[in-house]
Formats: structure tokens, C-alpha cells, sequence
């Protein structure tokens, strides 16, 4: 099985990282592949359980790939120094996907079908739903390693995936707009607490409906 780091015939990994650089932009190429693969293998689920289930399993799919600035950013916050060794091992978050399912069930539906499947690896889970974060944030976490084809060479590429509710992507959508505005200021702890009883109730509301439902 062979990575990104395995990519030195290709990819100088010597270099310090700049974000202009051409070996930032092959490596940002290679993510985006990642992301292309990971992203049509769950809209053929979402597909096969409307046309094969009757079922709405996955109510739509979003990816994005991180803005080179946010990429040092991050590393700067976590003080790495800046290389491409440290982007590609430490920063899991470059491909990123969101699947966003009606109900919780089918959160943890779509988490079991993707750890079943062969051709990925899983490297990291997280479960914001059983366990909220302090913010009152919840979702289902996973970074996995998706392989894609070159003409060489088959390279595992690691991507984040973000599985929730309609619910919980209502909450953490504004409550990322909210709290991610620099220009806006920090927001108050009073106003913190607020989310939170927002995210209670958006709990409690889902868990009503699917009792009715
Ligand atoms: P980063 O937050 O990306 O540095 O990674 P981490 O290793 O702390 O991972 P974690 O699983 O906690 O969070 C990863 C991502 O989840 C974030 O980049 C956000 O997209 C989302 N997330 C985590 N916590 C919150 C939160 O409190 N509010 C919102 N809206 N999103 C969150
Ligand atoms: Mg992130």
C-alpha cells in the first residue's frame, strides 16, 4: 500500500512548503482525485438505496478542498514547521467531505457501510453523536484513505468525512458562521451556552420527529 509520501520520484518533499509552489499544486491535485473517488463512491450508495431500496439513506453530499491558507494556518496554530512531510501526515482535513442524512440512523447506516467496504481505509473515528463536544456540536467523524489509480502507481490518500443530520448540519452551519468571523470578535461565553441549549433543542426536536415520523 503506498501514500502521498511515497511520491518522492514525483513530489520534492525536501522543498519548504509555499503555497505558490508547483509542488503544492500537484499535491493539491492529488487531494482533489481523493475527493472525486470518495465522493462518487457515496453518491452510487445514496443512488442504490433511492433506486434499489426505495429508500432516502443520504439526503445530499458536499465536498471542498482546504484553501491553501487555511492549510498553513493550521500548521502555524499547531506549530509545525512547514514542510510538505508535516502537511500530508498532520493535516487530515485537506479533502473533505460532509454527507448529510435525514435521520440519525441513517448517520450511523452510511458509517457502517463505508467501514465495510473494501477498498477503503479507516484511519480515524470520531462519534459526536454519542458523545457531543463541549460547543454542542454533533456529527460522525471518520478519516479515512481512499486509494486512487495513477498510471504507475495506486496511492492511498487520506480524506475527511463528516456524516450528520439535516438537524445537526442546520446547528453547526450557523453556528460556524457565528463563531468563524474574526472581524465579528470573539463571541461571549453567555452567548456560547446559547448554542448550546440551541443544540439540546434541535436534539430533542429531532428525536420527536423521528417518534412521529
Ligand atoms: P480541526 O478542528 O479541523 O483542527 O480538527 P480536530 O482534529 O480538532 O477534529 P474535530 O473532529 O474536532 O473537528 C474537525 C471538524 O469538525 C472541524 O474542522 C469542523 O468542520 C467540525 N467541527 C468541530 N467542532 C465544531 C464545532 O464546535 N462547531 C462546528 N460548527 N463545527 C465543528
Ligand atoms: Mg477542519
Amino acid at each position: 500500500m503506498k501514500h502521498l509520501m511515497d511520491m518522492g520520484k514525483f513530489i520534492d518533499y525536501k522543498q519548504d512548503l509555499k503555497i505558490e509552489d508547483k509542488t503544492f499544486q500537484k499535491l493539491m491535485f492529488l487531494y482533489s482525485i481523493a475527493i472525486k473517488e470518495m465522493e462518487t463512491k457515496i453518491e452510487i450508495l445514496k443512488d442504490e438505496f433511492k433506486i434499489l431500496h426505495d429508500y432516502e439513506l443520504i439526503n445530499h453530499v458536499i465536498s471542498r478542498i482546504k484553501e491553501p491558507q487555511s492549510i498553513v494556518n493550521k500548521m502555524q496554530k499547531r506549530n509545525l514547521e512547514l514542510t510538505y512531510q508535516n502537511m500530508v501526515e498532520n493535516v487530515n482535513d485537506i479533502a473533505g467531505i460532509r454527507i448529510i442524512c435525514p435521520l440519525k440512523k441513517d448517520v450511523f447506516s452510511v458509517k457502517d457501510v463505508l467501514q465495510k467496504m473494501s477498498n477503503i481505509q479507516i484511519l480515524k473515528e470520531k462519534d459526536y453523536i454519542t458523545y457531543p463536544k463541549k460547543s454542542g456540536y454533533s456529527s460522525y467523524h471518520l478519516i479515512v484513505e481512499v486509494p486512487i489509480n495513477l498510471s504507475q502507481m495506486d496511492i492511498y490518500v487520506k480524506v475527511e468525512i463528516q456524516i450528520r443530520t439535516m438537524a445537526m448540519d442546520f446547528w453547526a452551519s450557523l453556528e460556524h458562521k457565528a463563531k468563524y468571523k474574526p472581524m465579528l470578535g470573539e463571541i461571549s461565553q453567555k452567548e456560547s451556552k446559547e448554542w448550546v441549549n440551541c443544540a439540546k433543542m434541535i436534539h430533542k426536536l429531532e428525536n420527536k420527529m423521528l417518534q412521529l415520523y
